[in-house]
Formats: C-alpha cells, sequence, structure tokens
C-alpha cells in the first residue's frame, strides 16, 4: 500500500499530517477515523483541519457512543467541532440489542463477570463499529505502543480482516502526544486534568493515582491481559461470544 511507512519513528505534526494526505490519496472517501475523542484522537483531529487548511476535504471522523460516556466527552465534542468547524459523526448502538442486554445481564452487569464485560462492550461498541466501517476500506485510529502489554505489537499499518488499518501514531510517546496538544492548544478532556489518563466509558474508567500505569483507570477490577473492549483485539471472537451468550436462556444469564 502507498502510505509512507518511513516515519515510523517520528512524532512529527507535518509528517503525521502528509501521512493523513497518502492515505487519503489512496483511499479517497472510503477512509475513516474511528476517534474515542481520547488524547491521541484529538491530535489526529487536529491534523485533518490542517489537511482542510490546505484544500483536501475532511477525512470522516466517527465516534462510538456507548450511551455511557462521561459529559466532559461530549464538552470535548461541541468543542473540536466549533474549534475545526469539522462534524464528528456519533455511531450509537442498536437500541434493541442495548435493551435485551441490560434486561440479561442489568445496568450495570458489566461489574460482576468478564464474559458479561464483553458482552456490553460488544452491543455499545463492537457492533456500532462493524456498522461505522461498512464501506471503509481503511480506517485510521489513535493506538499506541506503549499504551498497554496488548499493544506492543502495533504497527503503523496493519491487515484487519478485508480492511487496512492504520495507526500513525502507534510509536508515538506520552510526551510526543502532549507536547503537540500544548504546543498546538488543541482542546481536550478535561478529565485529562483531574487524573485520568486514558478515558472510556463512565463506569469503567476511573481516575489514577500520579506516576500509576495510564490504563490501570481503564476496567481496573480485571487484569492488565483483559483490559480491551474488543475494538482491537480478537473483536470477531468477542461477537461470537456475545452472540453465544444471547441465545442462552435468561435463567442461565441471571
Ligand atoms: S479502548 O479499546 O481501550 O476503548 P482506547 O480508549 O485506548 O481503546 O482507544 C484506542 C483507539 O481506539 C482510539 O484512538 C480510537 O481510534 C479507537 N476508539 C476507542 N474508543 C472509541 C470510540 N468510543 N469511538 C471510536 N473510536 C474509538
Ligand atoms: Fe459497557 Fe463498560 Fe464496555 Fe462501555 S466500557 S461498553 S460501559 S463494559
Amino acid at each position: 500500500m502507498s502510505v509512507p511507512t518511513d516515519f515510523d519513528d517520528l512524532a512529527d505534526p507535518s509528517l503525521l499530517t502528509r501521512f493523513l494526505a497518502r492515505a487519503q490519496e489512496r483511499f479517497g472517501e472510503r477512509l475513516a477515523i474511528a476517534s474515542s475523542l481520547g488524547a491521541e484522537d484529538v491530535v489526529l483531529v487536529h491534523a485533518v483541519a490542517g489537511l482542510v487548511r490546505e484544500g483536501a476535504p475532511p477525512i470522516r471522523i466517527f465516534t462510538l457512543d456507548t450511551g455511557r460516556l462521561p459529559q466532559e466527552t461530549y464538552e470535548l465534542h461541541e468543542q473540536l467541532e466549533a474549534r475545526y468547524g469539522l462534524r464528528i459523526e456519533s455511531v450509537f448502538p442498536n437500541t434493541v440489542a442495548v435493551e435485551d442486554l441490560v434486561r440479561r445481564q442489568g445496568p450495570n452487569g458489566f461489574y460482576h463477570a468478564l464474559e458479561a464485560r464483553h458482552a456490553c462492550c460488544a452491543v455499545r461498541k463492537l457492533e456500532p463499529l462493524e456498522r461505522a466501517l461498512r464501506g471503509v476500506d481503511a480506517w485510521i485510529t489513535g493506538l499506541r505502543r506503549t499504551q498497554s502489554v496488548t499493544r506492543t505489537e502495533t504497527g503503523l499499518v496493519e491487515h484487519d480482516g478485508a480492511r487496512v488499518k492504520l495507526n500513525p501514531l502507534a510509536a508515538w510517546t506520552d510526551d510526543d502526544v502532549w507536547s503537540v496538544i500544548q504546543r498546538e492548544r488543541i482542546p481536550y478532556n478535561a478529565l485529562h486534568d483531574v487524573g485520568y489518563p486514558s478515558i472510556g466509558c463512565a463506569p469503567c474508567t476511573r481516575a489514577v493515582e500520579p506516576g500509576a500505569h495510564a490504563r490501570s483507570g481503564r476496567w481496573w477490577w480485571e487484569d492488565p491481559e483483559h483490559k480491551e473492549c474488543g475494538l482491537h483485539v480478537a473483536r470477531l471472537r468477542q461477537l461470537e461470544a456475545a452472540r453465544r451468550q444471547e441465545e442462552r436462556p435468561l435463567s442461565e444469564n441471571g
């Protein structure tokens, strides 16, 4: 594929913009950014805005609104749209699937079993992701290698089934991300200033002590190797597990 791989180790916003431009040339409208509005993702939004200033059409940006996001994330969504004049598309879970899930495991069932947590992520994130990626040949994420033990192998360009997955920040460090945010005055989630290095759904994210691992506040009751919602690891396996749980009689699901 013709996106450049020669700047894998460089955390430079102008190279990032060039990378996105090359991806856009290659994939046209069949390219999309999956944005959680986390620190990495606001850097990507800023880079898209840079491209648009140079005369390129905007790259589609979508966010999976699980229905359980913190208020601060919605505030940031509005701030980013206002600052950059770009639309960030919200993709919601299927209403009937959420109703079924809550009937089976209760509103906060994800705290009680790993299987229940995976089922919630499957309904609120994975199925909407698949829907958001229909018609998309390449998707861009803010994944970085140093984020967690589950991400150390993240490549700049990866195959993801029939699609290509681009992780332009794969080699960036925390410092790289935050120095760009500060230098370019990019809006970021207010929760980052009160001890939340990594932000997902409100009930599954909490503040951490200074110096604690960035993802220790995500699904804090689980082992580090389970701390993925499945957007990136074993997505299809988790969808299958959720389907199996749906097929079980109500009495077994509690
Ligand atoms: S997660 O799997 O633990 O939730 P994390 O929050 O680290 O992921 O984000 C990693 C990347 O996954 C983000 O940069 C973004 O590309 C994608 N992502 C995560 N959550 C969402 C979301 N709610 N909507 C869209 N993309 C997301
Ligand atoms: Fe459900 Fe928590 Fe996963 Fe959000 S992160 S989809 S609330 S289990």
